[in-house]
């Protein structure tokens, strides 16, 4: 086996892995993992998105051998304890979880999204949100949710850790 270094949901991790392992193979099956999700295998449904370096991108297509000093995000990364980021709050205030299997994917790829371009574009969203296969096709509360983190103002570079303010917002918008 080989290994290398890497920083890993803000942690600095040397992680082991044989030749031809994916990151999401090594996410799921070799460190334990769990929230990264594997669909299709071959770059088609997002489930298996997280963030690499600032950009989202599908752990299925990328062989962890390449990722020596790679800054990598995943969903567990998002949480603080058991409180919520703004994203996965919105989406719980939004109902935008039905069974919950795309939603990892999802909520990685507007984290990297709303972290470059927080006043993103109805149809840019959309865009973004069309790499994703919901298949209990929830896309309209998927899209709501995007909208309401952008509605809490919390999501903001300087300020993206003030969840409960981002909940209280998100709680208000849902009710306009
Ligand atoms: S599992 Fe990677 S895109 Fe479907
Ligand atoms: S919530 Fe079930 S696949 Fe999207």
């Amino acid at each position: 086996m080989k290994n290398i270094t890497l920083m890993l949901n803000g942690k600095k991790e040397t992680i082991y892995f044989e030749e031809g392992d994916t990151l999401l193979y090594v996410l799921r099956d070799r460190i334990g993992l769990m929230g990264t999700k594997f669909g299709c295998g071959y770059g088609a449904c997002g489930a298996c998105t997280v963030v690499i370096n600032g950009e989202a991108v599908r752990s299925c297509k990328v062989l962890f051998k390449t990722l020596e000093g790679a800054d990598i995000l995943t969903i567990e990364g998002l949480t603080e304890g058991k409180k919520l980021h703004p994203i996965q709050q919105a989406f719980v205030d939004a109902n935008a979880v039905q069974c919950g299997f795309c939603t990892p994917g999802i909520v990685m790829e507007l984290y990297a999204l709303f972290s470059k371009e927080p006043d993103a574009s109805d149809d840019r969203i959309k865009e973004v949100l069309s790499k994703h296969l919901c298949r209990c096709t929830g896309y309209e509360s998927i899209f709501t949710a995007a909208k309401l983190v952008q509605k809490t103002e919390s999501y903001s570079k300087q300020d993206k850790k003030d969840f409960e303010r981002a909940a209280k917002l998100a709680r208000e918008y849902i009710k306009e």
